[in-house]
């Protein structure tokens, strides 16, 4: 009734989570919109420092143009602080919606998993309902907050920084991003392998964290068992297996790191090689240079820490598809045919012909008839597995008989309504 769920590509997950998607972020348009605005404004000013080197060292120190110093000043000092104050309100009024909204779709995942049928729980474990309700909805804090609003910003003002680099120096700006595309390469590579690695981590800290919940909830019966030498075994296999995980990781990330630093080494010195040259040669003024390095420095390199940002992306789309799928699970009381309230129950509990199966194909109960009389007590007597509480569960209407009928006072239960029968 609900198989696992296969693994999904990320355009598949899009096309999924795609109503969710819009149903969140429709009535916040106006506030997307003015994040935006905002963060055109925030990283245009981010532009200025860099921009203002050339005219430090060309005119102000090179041509001694003493008069054009504190306007220059005044201007990179304006744009900083527009910049910190439009960072501040993005925050303000992007992340702290995102996080509104983790909320707001906590509450309501929990909600609709509560009045989903018995089946639904005992076709999933407590642990991944938990993460249904915990984790899978922070990915909208990437989407709506400004995980977005980040990536899109970013690759705007990379281009135009590249265009930048580009007019002042096209070899200089061929050269490096040469190197910026062998090290984009490398992370990629480096990220495909670390990936499995990371959701195997989930899988493993998910495995021993529910073997530990369920052993020291029912300390009594391992205690009873003198099983306390078992858990703890148990228990050490899984932290060695999340170790040697974690080893794994470490050592990818450390040699990740390793290239970062060799190939800045390397991107540093061909620019300083090829940039001297230039100037000597009179290609290039000096003021061109320092240009060139603050929007390396401070425009295009920072792009490359977002690489992150897309794989949050994904990951956020993966995990809003899982909430998709559990609030398309319909809940029991949603049935059309539960219409009939009872009021006081007396107790006549029959069943006719009923069959039931927790797995289609492996019958429980084949053609079981009874009448229970209210006030008298009935027996049900059986060896271990043959269905007596699977009866009782039938009775409490958190399963559907597969064939047959139970009546509770005469009445069909199939037709009655949850919340009037339970009460
Ligand atoms: N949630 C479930 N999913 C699948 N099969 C189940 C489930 N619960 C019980 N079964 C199976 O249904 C059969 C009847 O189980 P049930 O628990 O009703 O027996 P029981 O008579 O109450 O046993 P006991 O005396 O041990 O309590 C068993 O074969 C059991 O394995
Ligand atoms: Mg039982």
């Amino acid at each position: 009734m609900f198989p696992p769920q296969p693994k999904r590509r990320p355009s598949e997950s899009l096309h999924n989570a795609l109503p969710l998607i819009k149903e969140l972020v429709r009535p916040r348009r106006k506030l997307l919109a003015l994040g935006f605005v905002l963060m055109v404004i925030n990283k245009t000013t981010s532009l200025v420092l860099p921009a203002s080197t050339k005219y430090l060292v060309d005119n102000v120190i090179g041509k001694r143009q003493i008069a054009l110093l504190t306007p220059l000043i005044l201007a990179v000092l304006a744009a900083t602080c527009i910049q910190g104050v439009t960072s501040y309100a993005l925050t303000q009024l992007l992340s702290k919606e995102g996080q509104r909204l983790i909320a707001q779709l906590r509450r309501r995942v929990q909600e609709h998993i509560g009045r989903l049928p018995v089946a639904y729980y005992d076709a999933n474990k407590a642990g991944m309902l938990v993460s249904r309700i915990m984790s899978d909805v922070e990915g909208v804090r990437n989407l709506l907050g400004t995980g977005l609003v980040d990536l899109v910003g970013g690759i705007l003002l990379a281009t135009f920084s590249l265009g930048i680099l580009m007019y002042t120096s096209p070899v200089l700006t061929v050269m490096a991003l040469f190197f910026i595309a062998v090290f984009a390469l490398i992370l990629r590579k480096a990220f495909k392998g670390i990936r499995p690695i990371f959701r195997e981590r989930g899988q493993i800290t998910a495995e021993v964290t529910g073997r530990l919940t369920e052993s020291l909830a029912g300390v009594r019966v391992v205690k009873g068992y003198h099983a306390e030498a078992g858990e703890a075994k148990v228990f050490a296999a899984g932290t060695e297996r999340l170790l040697q995980n974690v080893m794994r990781s470490l050592t990818a990330i450390s040699l990740m790191g390793l290239t970062a630093t060799v190939l800045m080494g390397v991107v540093g010195a061909a620019v300083m090689y090829v940039g001297a040259r230039q100037i000597l040669a009179g290609s290039m003024t000096l003021g061109d240079l320092w240009r060139f390095t603050a929007f390396l420095a401070f425009r295009v390199a920072p792009v490359f820490q977002m690489v992150g940002i897309g794989t949050q992306i994904t990951e956020a789309l993966a995990g809003l598809d899982r909430t998709q799928e559990v609030l398309r699970e319909k809940p029991e009381d949603e049935e059309e045919r539960r219409t009939r309230t009872v009021g006081p129950i007396h107790g006549d509990v029959s069943f006719e012909n009923v069959g039931f199966a927790y797995d289609p194909g492996k019958p429980v109960l084949y053609e079981m008839s009874f009448d229970a009389q209210p006030g008298a007590v009935t027996a049900l007597v059986g060896s271990s597995g043959s269905g007596k509480s699977t009866i009782i569960s039938l009775v409490a209407a958190f399963h559907q008989p597969t064939q047959g009928v139970i009546r509770v006072d005469g009445i069909d239960l199939s037709t009655v309504r949850l919340d009037a029968y339970r009460t």
